[in-house]
């Protein structure tokens, strides 16, 4: 083999650093110099593009590149499911490595990806896929190996994390918050993928997999997303001790994954209540490391392509040693699991209650959660809204179903009003 031939398939926010990189091998990784960029598939060839690149590489036919037999390597960045899909699965029918960072597409059909890569001794790799710039992948599939992975929490979504970083520093409304974020680019014009949660869920579901080796059924993965949160939440979470994130968590409760995505106080004092703005982190517990926390630029052209050019240097290493099937390249999760139902997580909550202002109503929700066996940490009236006295009440760690049904039974009381705000804590 000459050069080791790259294949593109996508030239936009990510495909765009990652060719740049390719183009400009002096000073990074020898094994750059050693690759062409052969060609590059998009949708338009009359798109306007900032990066110049070599005559005739573009094209449209992404058939064609996935087949061209002189490409070693398909890098895949176009997003979507469909083609990606299709396209991942027939460059490895073709004997071709893939590098992908379409997290949709692997939350999905990562087993049915890894397992034809398997059977055709090709690899798959993913690190552009969560967390942008930030090693976790290959920590998880490689250094972290000698551990029992018991847990992973992460601020996955830089959008979401930057919203609700303006919303409590600037104490913006959640619309303002997200206005700004669309402003400077760190949201897109139609946001629900962030905000929602379903971002966090599919990236979560990917690191759950490669975690504990489990399948992970991506519509099973509980998902809240941030939109419900007002500035009053943020200040008194602040005053209660609390940074408001949204955090995706996954973590073994005996034979159970319990695995979810929601808006979640979390102390002051812990590590990730302190990542800020775009920031992204995961912290990922293990016998014996203990907990280790990656930190770092979780989206955007340069850290995304820094991660997806990574993996090529990877895959053009094995095809340099010419070496046989890298066991720790590979990804593993063919395990089917059972995920653990809501109602039977343990957790603390922070809901706000507005209240007719009259003696008596913090006793009937102080009995109707004992009689719900919901232990209570705190319950205050900090604030009033109008004529309403606002409580906010912070449980200990209590089954989530228990929970739930003495929300509903004091829903009902005469002196409720609304229950504007439930939260879940992190303890
Ligand atoms: N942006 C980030 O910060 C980031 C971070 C981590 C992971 N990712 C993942 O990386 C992937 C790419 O994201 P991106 O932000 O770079 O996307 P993007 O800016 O929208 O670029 C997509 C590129 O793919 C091409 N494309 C899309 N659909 C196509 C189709 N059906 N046929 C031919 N070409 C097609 C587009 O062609 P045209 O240029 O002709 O339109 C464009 O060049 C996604 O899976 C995303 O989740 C992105």
């Amino acid at each position: 083999m000459d050069k080791i031939n790259i294949g593109l398939l996508g030239l936009g926010t990510v495909g765009a650093g990652v060719a740049a990189i390719l183009l400009d091998p002096q000073g990074r990784h020898p094994l750059l110099a050693d690759m062409a960029l052969r060609r590059v598939g998009v949708r338009s060839l009359h798109k306007p593009r900032a990066l110049h690149l070599p005559a005739g590489i573009l094209t449209t036919d992404l058939v064609g590149l996935v087949q061209d037999p002189d490409i070693h390597i398909v890098v895949e960045v176009m997003g979507g499911l469909e083609p990606a899909r299709s396209l991942i699965l027939q460059a490895i029918q073709q004997g071709k490595h893939v590098v992908t960072a379409n997290k949709a597409v692997l939350a999905r059909y990562g087993a049915e990806l890894w397992q034809a890569a398997r059977e055709k001794g090709v690899y798959v790799l993913m690190e552009g896929a969560v967390g942008g710039g930030i090693p976790i992948i290959h920590p998880l599939k490689q250094a972290l190996g000698a551990n029992r992975l018991t847990r992973i929490l992460g601020i996955v979504n830089g959008t979401t994390n930057f919203i609700l970083t303006q919303m409590e520093a600037a104490g913006m409304d959640f619309a303002a918050a997200l206005a700004t974020a669309q402003s400077l680019g760190y949201a897109e014009a139609d946001p629900r993928a962030d905000v929602d949660g379903e971002d966090a869920a599919d990236k979560i579901a990917i690191l759950a997999t490669l975690a504990f080796g489990v399948q992970v059924v991506r519509d099973e993965v509980y998902c809240e997303g941030i939109g419900g949160i007002e500035p009053v939440d943020l200040q008194y979470a602040e005053r209660l001790g609390f940074r408001v994130k949204l955090l995706a968590l996954a973590q073994r409760q005996g034979e159970a994954l319990d695995i979810r995505v929601h808006p979640t106080l979390i102390p002051r004092s812990h590590p990730l209540a302190s990542v800020q703005g775009v920031q992204n982190a995961i912290v990922l517990g293990g016998d014996p490391v203990g907990e280790v926390m990656l930190q770092g630029p979780g989206a955007g052209a340069g850290p995304t392509a820094s991660a997806v050019v990574g993996d090529i240097v990877n895959v053009a290493a094995t095809l340099r040693a010419n070496s046989g099937y890298h066991p720790l390249l590979g990804a593993t999760g063919a395990i089917p699991t059972r995920r653990l139902p809501m109602d039977e997580v343990h957790t603390r909550f922070y809901t706000r209650v507005l209240t007719q202002d009259r003696p008596g109503v913090i006793g009937q929700l102080g009995t109707s959660f004992g009689r719900h066996g919901v232990s209570l940490e705190s319950v205050v009236q900090i604030g009033r809204q109008e004529e309403l006295a606002e409580i906010v009440v912070v449980t200990h760690q209590v089954r989530e179903g228990d929970f739930w049904l003495a929300l509903e039974e004091i829903r009902q009381f005469a002196a409720v009003m609304a229950i504007p705000t439930v939260l879940r804590v992190w303890s």
